[in-house]
């Protein structure tokens, strides 16, 4: 048989949990003035960078693009889509071809990275960079250093045996100027 409860006990009952309910926000609060302060949230992180060791100190959300961008001057990594599309950010780590726009930075502490400020030897081109100025393999620029590091990795790992394939494993770089049958000329050219 259900029990009666005064109007004045419920009322007073939900008067307790809307001040218990405040209690939370309240802590909230306290905890949002007692957020870390300002740049403790950084993390070390070492790159060796086209033979280079930089040492430096960034936030942990920091991409390997923003790094290299902004912290190492290197600006020869372009930012097209900032969010895993384009291509125009490749670089390779470790040996394997990333989008650096999808990494950051302090995932690869210890890592050595190439960009293509790393490709050329002095006045002298790498070969890759010499067949995509030899076929026109670009326009505007902007897509070019990331399909050229895409290209060197390509060629690396062996994936040139047809204009179809080279097409494949070229897919994860966008091109907006259409250079794409440049592009694939001078893959064609620089392989072995
Ligand atoms: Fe990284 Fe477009 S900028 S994929
Ligand atoms: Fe212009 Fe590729 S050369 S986007």
């Amino acid at each position: 048989m259900p029990t009666e409860i005064p109007r004045r006990t419920v009322l007073a009952a939900a008067g307790g949990v809307a001040a218990i309910a405040a209690v939370p926000v309240t802590l909230t609060v306290i905890d949002a003035t007692a957020a870390p302060a300002a740049g403790s949230s950084t993390v070390d992180v070492t790159l060796t960078v086209n033979g280079t060791v930089y040492r430096r100190t960034m936030e942990a959300r920091v991409t390997l693009l923003d790094a290299l961008r902004e912290q190492l001057g290197l600006t020869g990594t372009k930012k097209g889509c900032d969010r895993g599309e384009c291509g125009a950010c490749t670089v390779i780590a470790d040996g394997r071809r990333i989008k650096s726009c999808l990494t950051l930075a302090a995932m690869r502490n210890g890592s050595e990275i190439t960009t293509v400020e790393g490709l050329a030897d002095g006045d002298d081109l790498h070969p890759v960079q010499a067949a995509f100025v030899e076929h026109d393999a670009f326009q505007c620029g902007f897509c070019t250093s990331g399909q050229i590091m895409s290209a060197v990795a390509l060629i690396e790992e062996g994936h040139t045996g047809s204009d179809d394939e080279i097409r494949d494993w070229m897919s994860g770089n966008l091109c907006r100027c259409g250079a794409y049958p440049g592009i694939v000329a001078a893959v064609r050219e620089a392989a072995p």
